[in-house]
């Protein structure tokens, strides 16, 4: 096994135990966006949550975070959160510069992965966007970690 797959082995267990029993799901994100931060460190520049709002169910407000100041909202479809929402599907994306319709919060952002939350009845409730100031930063073990770990964040 990777060292990184064993770092995401490690966190995944961690989040749970924090978050066991905890019923807000602010408490829920906001853990697990500061111990992936805490875990991979400056490889993870932004790491956070987008919430779908349930006022405006095709955009996304900015929820718990760790990094430099995010924008508040992104339309369904619009760049790499709003395509990952508007799919329900992981977008890993190497190069941001190379994504049609790519929101650049933060021009220092390289590279990024996307990664739906789902509730239990399999509905789309956010989506976790980790960016990088490094050039393909994420590779598949990132996408096979971090999708446990979403997969998590609203079933336990
Ligand atoms: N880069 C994202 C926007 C969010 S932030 O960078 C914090 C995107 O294109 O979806």
């Amino acid at each position: 096994m990777s060292d990184k797959t064993s770092l995401y082995q490690d966190v995944r267990k961690q989040i749970a135990s924090v978050i066991d029993g905890e019923t807000s799901t602010t408490a829920r994100y906001a853990t697990a966006a500061c111990l992936l931060r805490e875990t991979f460190g400056a490889r993870f520049y932004w790491t956070g949550f987008y919430l779908v709002d349930p006022m405006k169910p095709t955009e996304l407000v900015v929820g718990p975070y760790q990094g430099t100041l995010g924008c508040l909202r992104i339309p369904f479809g619009k760049g790499v959160c709003g395509v990952a929402a508007a799919s329900s599907e992981t977008q890993l994306v190497e190069d941001v510069h190379a994504f049609p319709g790519h929101i650049a919060c933060d021009s220092r952002s390289n590279s990024e992965i996307v990664v739906p939350v789902l509730d239990r009845d399999g509905k789309l409730a956010a989506v976790l966007d980790v960016d990088s100031t490094d050039l393909g930063a994420f590779d598949t073990d990132d996408q096979a970690g971090l999708e446990a770990i979403c997969a998590d964040l609203l079933t336990i």
